[in-house]
């Protein structure tokens, strides 16, 4: 293989909607790393904040590549919030790859084949190149039309007229009629700044050009000033893929034009193997452009969710891999104590083998106080757009400390349905979050009834 693919390179980054955390923007610390009383959706658990602080320095810095870190602490403490608020700090540049242990077993895909995909999910590479491009700001567009060459009533784009204006003059560009779908998919709209890929068509846009600055303040536009230089020029363009992105991109098989391809594709799309052989490949091309200075590593995090469900298999699989040079940091979160590693007949502290145990970081997170709980239920509240009266908090406070943070915050809807049905509210009262305390259980209420009456229940 003499290059690998880049330019049909489509961003396989999970998208998850992580409902729960919406609230977490950050980890909210000061500059010199110490953890704010209550910030970027962050209250309390200071310390295991800013030992995550520091985690986010050495990954930026690059010094924690192939290194690993655990969240160890009771459940609803936070462990999930803080590998994502390290996710929201790292910022959108670096790969964040979140998976549950739990994911790896498949009846269809090896458990190391799952954790091997995630672990190219979670190692980025930028990609410098010096590209010939059309630059600057849109001050025409126009699709010219001509009739359906099949005949019947539609119009077809024959081709389309565009001008783009730079510092030094401007161009009138006739572009074939293909580009229009990148117009169009790019939103591209007169007065925007983007840019033309000459060799493949490809469209960017930039931003809107700061002549329009306030014309229409609808959205958080970023605005940015007229390109430099000619408007046909050399541009460098950098370009964020993971290693998982050019698998993908090198393992499908060529796409033609003709419909019976596009087809073809799209059903061998979920059965693309990827080999071995193609990611040593990958990984070949890969160091030669980092050795030539094009391409620059960036390890990102894989984050795994629940160690504890993996098992031996998985372990061992992991231990090799952290020591790879292409190696992503990992964080893993675990809620468990001592308990039997899978796949096998010995216990051990969250049930991971000591051998990986002791080259792991751990980081302790630990129950939180009444009070700690009546902000951060405050904030879900706020997030979810529920008004909540004080004395409603006071009380979800206090069952949180007796029960969990998690089973709080899962109470505030149901409190503002009995609010709105049985009271006619917009706002939780007290009453309705007692009302909602009595029709539902947490698991420790739960745990006492079954054992209080066993023998009514079904026991196999
Ligand atoms: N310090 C905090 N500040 C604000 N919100 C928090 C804080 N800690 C936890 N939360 C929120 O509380 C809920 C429960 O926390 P989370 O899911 O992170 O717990 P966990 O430790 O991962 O639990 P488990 O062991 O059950 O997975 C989430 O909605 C989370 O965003
Ligand atoms: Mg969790």
């Amino acid at each position: 293989m003499s290059g690998i693919k880049i330019e049909e390179v489509v961003s396989t980054t999970k998208r998850e909607r992580v409902a729960a955390h919406s609230h977490v923007k950050g980890l909210g610390l000061e500059s010199d790393g110490r953890a704010k009383d209550n910030s970027s959706g962050f209250v309390g658990q200071k310390s295991a904040r800013e030992a995550a602080g520091i985690v986010v320095e050495l990954i930026r810095t690059k010094k924690m590549a192939g290194r690993a870190l655990l969240f160890a602490g009771p459940p609803g403490t936070g462990k999930t919030a803080l590998a994502l608020g390290i996710a929201k700090e790292l910022g959108p540049k670096v790969p964040f790859c979140p998976m549950v242990g739990s994911e790896v077993f498949s009846a269809e895909v090896k458990k190391t084949e799952v954790l091997m995909e995630n672990f190219r999910r979670a190692i980025g590479l930028r990609i410098k190149e010096n590209k010939e491009v059309y630059e600057g700001e849109v001050t025409e567009l126009r699709a010219e039309e001509t009739d359906n060459p099949l005949g019947g009533y539609g119009k077809s784009i024959s081709h389309v007229v565009i001008t783009l204006k730079s510092v030094k003059g401007s161009k009138q560009l006739k572009l074939d009629a293909a580009i229009y779908d990148s117009l169009e998919k790019e939103k591209v709209s007169v007065g925007d700044v983007i840019y033309i890929e000459a060799s493949s068509g490809a469209v960017k846009r930039v931003g809107r050009s700061d002549a329009f600055v306030g014309d229409h303040d609808l959205e958080a536009d970023e605005y940015v000033p007229l390109p430099k230089g000619d408007v046909h020029k050399k541009k460098e363009i950098v370009q964020d893929v993971t290693l998982h992105d050019l698998d993908i991109a090198n393992a499908k098989p060529q796409q033609g034009q003709d419909a019976m391809s596009l087809v073809n594709s799209l059903m061998k799309q979920k059965k693309t193997e990827i080999t071995e052989k193609l990611r040593q490949e990958i990984n070949k091309v890969v160091n030669k452009y980092i050795d030539q200075g094009v391409a620059e590593l960036v390890p990102g995090v894989l984050f795994i969710d629940e160690v504890h469900m993996l098992d031996i298999e998985c372990f061992t699989f992991l231990n090799k891999a952290l020591e790879s040079t292409l190696a992503p940091v990992v964080i893993f979160a675990t809620n468990r104590g001592t308990c039997r590693i899978r796949g096998t007949d010995i216990r051990a502290p969250h049930g991971v083998p000591t051998d990986l145990l002791d080259r792991l970081l751990i980081v302790r997170t630990s129950p939180y106080s009444t009070d700690d709980i009546m902000r951060i239920v405050d904030i879900r509240a706020q997030v979810e757009g529920v008004q909540i009266e004080d004395n409603a908090l006071g009380l979800l406070g206090e069952i949180g400390g007796r029960t969990s943070l998690r089973y709080v915050a899962q109470l505030l809807s149901p409190s503002l349905i009995i609010a709105q049905t049985q009271g006619g509210r917009e706002s939780i009262q007290r009453s309705d979050v007692e009302a909602v305390d009595n029709l539902f259980k947490d698991a420790k209420a739960s745990a006492q009834i079954l054992h209080a009456k066993a023998d009514e229940f079904i026991y196999q």
